[in-house]
């Protein structure tokens, strides 16, 4: 795969910008974050303490499927429950009388954005497709949803996850210029100077930086060596036509894209014998964390991948040369994963290039998400393909991909106490 002409085409590609005042690491107060779109929705308080230092507490949950295609009351209906439920929790200390409590809220999907605490919704991505969402203010929903219940909570900022990583990584280490998510979807946000922003919601500010929120996983091009599969996914999906990098890449797919290269095999090869089980036909049956689970199946007898093959499609007996090829397929979709993640992240270095090497210092991408955190051979295949194939060796020997958990979350924190009302 052609990944440098890739990285160079997704470097033409940059879309929505917002003025957010990014944290100083000395903000101090107590603030709520929410976070919607990854593999958990997640409520944190988060105690700022001033010198980087925080105490966090997370509760953690899964929004129930129905949720997630249904009504827009719904969804923030039960949002709301839950946020109450943690507010409930608190203990004296972290109140403070005559102030409202403020939210910092990460909503993982593309959004029009020109204020710091309203945006409406662009499109819904990965399995997310609430009816009559699209064009409403994700604020004022949210804010409509807490004042049902009589809590005392203002939204004071609303981020992308990416932006909140750009925060978060920010408030711990100083040379953080980008952030990537690499999750149930994919995205990157990264810091550019005002003075090269063609902005068409008014004139930027003439100096200083302003946070761009790529949208990367909406990429598209014919460059993109797309298969059949990739073809037939995106046809299948509720959001045609569009996320096409991001169908290629992130952990929402992986799975579906090696289902669907073994539904083929078994169809034209009779992979698993002449009858084809039922369950292969199912879409999104196989999860990402399946594929992570055989491809790091370390047993010479593959017995990982067996009782995968098992539990997922009712499969049995499979020979372990057939195993084998099971494993071989999650290598070569997670190797063109990591590889294309790799290109993208290129791009934004490029980008960048001439602001961030010129100091000498190290040049850090903070990097969140599920698939990243557990997709180790993916994650390395990306860390190899930048240092080998893409980055130069100037940059390669000052670039840094560091990990920095709950970076979405703890960064909308930080960015509330940055915009807060009282201020
Ligand atoms: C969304 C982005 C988000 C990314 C990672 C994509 O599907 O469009 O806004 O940053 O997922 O969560």
């Amino acid at each position: 795969m052609k990944i440098l002409v890739v990285s160079r085409c997704l470097f033409l590609m940059l879309i929505l910008c917002l003025l957010v005042l990014l944290p100083f690491s000395d903000e101090k107060g107590c603030y709520y974050a929410l976070d919607l779109g990854g593999t958990n929705f997640r409520v944190m308080r988060v105690k700022l303490q001033g010198n980087r230092t925080i105490d966090l507490k997370t509760e953690s949950y899964k929004v129930p499927p129905n949720i997630k295609v249904g009504k827009l009351h719904e969804l923030f209906d039960y949002i709301a429950e839950k946020i109450c439920h943690v507010i409930e929790t608190e203990t004296d200390s972290e109140i403070v009388p005559g102030k409202k409590r403020e939210l910092g809220f990460t909503f993982s999907f593309p959004v029009q954005q020109t204020r710091i605490n309203s945006g409406t919704l662009i499109n819904w991505t990965k399995d997310y497709n609430v009816q009559d969402a699209i064009g409403k203010d994700m604020v004022k929903e949210l804010t409509r949803a807490l004042e049902k219940r009589a809590v005392d909570v203002n939204v004071t900022a609303l981020l992308n996850d990416t932006v909140g990583a750009l925060a978060g990584g920010r408030f711990y280490d100083s040379n953080v210029v980008a952030a990537v998510v690499l999750g149930t979807g994919t995205n990157a946000a990264y810091l550019e100077q005002s003075e090269n922003i063609l902005k068409p919601y008014g004139p930027p500010p003439e100096s200083g930086q302003m946070v761009i929120n790529t949208e990367w996983g909406n990429f598209n091009s014919p460059l993109l060596p797309l298969t059949e599969y990739d073809h037939a996914l995106d046809s299948d999906s509720p959001n045609r036509h569009k996320q096409i990098l991001e169908k290629m890449v992130s952990g929402r797919y992986l799975g579906e894209i090696v289902r669907r290269i073994l539904e083929r095999l078994a169809d034209d090869a009779a992979l698993f014998g002449d009858i084809i089980p039922p369950k292969l036909r199912q879409h999104y049956v196989l999860a990402t964390y399946n594929v992570v689970e055989m491809h790091s199946d370390k047993s010479t007898e593959l017995s990982v991948v067996e009782k995968c093959l098992e539990e997922v499609f009712e499969i049995s007996d499979v020979s372990l040369e057939k195993k084998n090829v099971v494993v071989k397929i999650c290598d070569i979709v997670a190797t063109r994963s990591g590889r294309l993640g790799a290109a993208a992240i290129m791009a934004i270095l490029k980008r960048l290039r001439k602001d961030t090497t010129k100091n000498g210092e190290s040049v850090v991408v903070a990097v969140d998400g599920s698939l990243f955190e557990t997709y180790k051979q993916l994650n390395s295949c990306l860390q190899k393909t930048l240092s080998e194939e893409l980055v130069d060796e100037q940059v390669s020997k000052m670039l840094l991909l560091k990990h920095f958990k709950d970076a979405s979350g703890i960064g909308a924190a930080v960015v509330a106490a940055s915009h807060s009302i009282y201020t």
